[in-house]
C-alpha cells in the first residue's frame, strides 16, 4: 500500500524546474550562445580562456541545467591544469572551473548553486585534488572558494589576485603551490584535410 501511494505521490508530484545533466556534443550550439548572452563576447579574451582555448573539459566534468522543456538554461565546465609545482619541484594537478552561467531568466532559482554543487561532487568523486576559478569571491565563497590557497600562483595573463581563489578537494594538496597556473587537458582534435590530387 506504501508503494501504491508513494508512486501516486511521484505522479502528481510537480515537474522539477530544471534538472543538471552531463553536456552532450548537442548542447555546445546552445552553450555557446547562452555564454556570448551572459557574459559578452570579449568572454574570449580572458586569461581563463586561454587555457581553455584548444582544450576538452575534464573526462565527466561538462555539465549543463536544462528547463522542463529540455533546453539548456546553465553551464559550468572544468579544465585540467597543473597548479603550478609544489616545493619538492612537481607540477600539481588540479581543474580550473568555468565559465558557470545561468539564462539571465532563470537567474536567481538556485541553478548556479546546484550546478556548482554537481560540478564539485563529481570532481571529488573522480579523485581531483582542487579546483582554482577566477570570479567573484562573493559568490564562490559560499562553496568554499577563498584567494589564500592561490597566492603565489599566476594565471597566463592580466587577473585580479583577488578574484582568483581555490577549493581544495584534498586538504593540503594546494599547500607550497607556487608558479604559472598551465593547461594539462586533452586537445581538440582538428579533423585532418584530405589532401588534394
Ligand atoms: C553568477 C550566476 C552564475 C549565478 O547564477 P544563479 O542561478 O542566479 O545563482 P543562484 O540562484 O544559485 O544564487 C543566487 C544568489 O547568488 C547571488 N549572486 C549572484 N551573482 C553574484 C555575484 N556576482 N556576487 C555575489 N553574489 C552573487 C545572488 O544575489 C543570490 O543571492 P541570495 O541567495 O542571497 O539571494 C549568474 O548570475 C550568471 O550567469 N551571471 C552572469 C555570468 C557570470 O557572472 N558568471 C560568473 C562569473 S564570476
Amino acid at each position: 500500500m506504501a508503494a501504491v501511494l508513494e508512486s501516486m505521490r511521484a505522479l502528481f508530484a510537480p515537474a522539477p524546474a530544471f534538472v543538471i545533466d552531463h553536456e552532450t556534443p548537442a548542447d555546445v550550439v546552445a552553450r555557446e550562445k547562452l555564454l556570448d548572452r551572459a557574459m559578452g563576447k570579449d568572454r574570449r579574451k580572458k586569461s581563463s580562456e586561454k587555457i581553455r582555448r584548444g582544450r576538452i573539459p575534464a573526462e565527466g566534468l561538462a555539465f549543463v541545467a536544462r528547463d522542463a522543456a529540455g533546453h539548456v538554461i546553465g553551464t559550468v565546465r572544468l579544465w585540467n591544469i597543473e597548479a603550478g609545482v609544489s616545493r619538492d619541484g612537481g607540477a600539481i594537478e588540479a581543474l580550473l572551473l568555468g565559465p558557470l552561467a545561468v539564462d539571465q531568466a532563470h537567474e536567481g532559482k538556485g541553478i548556479g548553486g546546484a550546478l556548482m554543487r554537481a560540478a564539485l561532487t563529481e570532481a571529488k568523486k573522480l579523485g581531483h585534488g582542487a579546483v582554482l576559478l577566477v570570479g567573484d569571491a562573493p559568490y564562490y565563497e559560499r562553496f568554499g572558494f577563498f584567494a589564500d590557497k592561490t597566492q603565489h600562483l599566476v594565471m597566463p595573463g592580466p587577473f585580479a589576485r583577488d578574484r582568483f581563489l581555490a577549493l581544495e578537494l584534498v586538504p593540503g594538496w594546494l599547500t607550497g603551490a607556487a608558479g604559472m597556473v598551465v593547461a594539462s587537458g586533452r586537445k581538440l582534435s582538428c579533423p585532418s584535410r584530405r589532401k588534394a590530387g
